[in-house]
């Protein structure tokens, strides 16, 4: 799905040189988010090896996987990996944070992820709306192994599931809403391996009490700039300016309302996201000495109230099918 994120330039003649000479000094920094993101979070080859064999050893003593997604983030929150990596298990995809998401998008993901042969469920994990909806898809994807069971006369035999993703897209707020009362682990169960806990989530169904903890993979600066925007990684430790510049083109282009009512700002295609960030400084008010435009004062506000849902449900990615004409995810934009 993901095309390739070609070098950056500056787009828009109203820039000031000052905001110029920062949109590249930005441009350049975002090149290079990959390799500081990857340092700042300290996901080595040593720590991809454990987490993928924490993985593969997990799998091998469950029936299926259940892979959590940021709805906002579909795409950008998902380990390309783990189709490799679960090698032929059911899988569920989650798009969790539903809340946050815009609803017509999250219902373009679900119709994609099914056509690519998924069962999918949306869940706000926070509140626990749509985790009901958690077992049924689970016994619908794993029908043939409950009829082969029952054939067998396997009864009694518990479907186990293990949920996976990358951090902070809800995995244990998901777990804990899963298990709800019936929150007591099973124990250590006879030929599993030592130390593995197992939640009921109903009388036929067991859930992995740890989670399968993914990293996060940065193929582009796009996908760096969407996990960071989310927070699935520490924003803090990136250029917060051009960070927060080359997300509000995004919103720009795709959300141009949510920029208008927020900032009172206009948001023209042809405005580079610096410029957009100085006009909504300038608006804000927020100024340092000599009149110039704060903007990592506003770069911080854009991120914080986005985090907030004060900006409204905004989805950043759309599915491969409308990434030509109408897709939010969109390597060519400029900060
Ligand atoms: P992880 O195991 O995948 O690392 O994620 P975890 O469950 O710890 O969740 C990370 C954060 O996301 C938590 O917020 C959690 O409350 C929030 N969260 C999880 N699911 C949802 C959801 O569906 N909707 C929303 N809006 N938030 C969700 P936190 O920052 O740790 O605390 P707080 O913001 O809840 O106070």
């Amino acid at each position: 799905m993901r095309k390739p994120a070609r070098p950056t330039h500056a787009r828009g003649s109203r820039a000031s040189s000052d905001v110029s000479a920062r949109s590249s000094a930005g441009a350049s920094e975002s090149q290079n988010l990959r390799d500081e993101t990857s340092r700042n979070i300290q996901w080595f080859p040593g720590h991809m090896t454990k987490a993928r064999r924490m993985m593969e050893e997990s799998l091998a003593a469950v029936d299926a996987l259940c892979e959590v997604l940021d709805a906002r983030i579909p795409c950008a929150s998902r380990n390309p990996e783990i189709d490799r990596l679960a090698a032929g298990k059911p899988r569920l995809i989650v798009l969790n944070r539903c809340d946050l998401a815009d609803p017509d998008a999250t219902k373009r993901w679900k119709a994609w992820f099914r056509k690519q042969g998924f069962e999918v469920i949306e869940t706000d994990a926070k509140t626990g709306k749509g985790s009901a909806a958690f077992p049924p898809a689970i016994r619908k994807l794993l029908q043939e192994q409950i009829e082969r069971r029952q054939e067998k006369g396997q009864v009694g035999r518990k479907l186990r599931v293990m949920i996976a993703g990358i951090p902070n897209v809800g995995k244990s707020t998901l777990i804990t809403r899963l298990a709800g009362r019936k929150a007591a682990a099973a124990g250590d169960r006879p030929g599993l391996t030592r130390g593995k806990q197992w939640i009921t989530v109903d009388e036929g169904m067991e859930l992995l009490d740890t989670p399968g903890i993914l990293w996060p993979k940065f193929e582009s600066r796009e996908t760096g700039e969407l996990l960071a925007v989310t927070n699935a990684i520490r924003a803090e430790i990136l250029d917060r300016e051009a960070l927060a510049a080359g997300f509000l083109r995004r919103l720009a282009l795709h959300y141009p309302e949510a920029v208008r009512e927020r900032y009172r700002i206009e948001p023209e295609a042809d405005r580079s996201g610096y410029e957009l960030l100085e006009a909504a400084a300038r608006k804000r008010g927020f100024l340092i000495s000599g009149g110039e435009a704060d903007l990592e004062r506003m770069a911080n506000t854009l991120l914080s109230e986005y985090h907030g849902g004060k900006l409204g449900r905004l989805t950043l990615e759309l599915p491969p099918e409308d990434s030509d004409e109408n897709a939010v995810s969109d390597p060519d934009f400029t900060v």
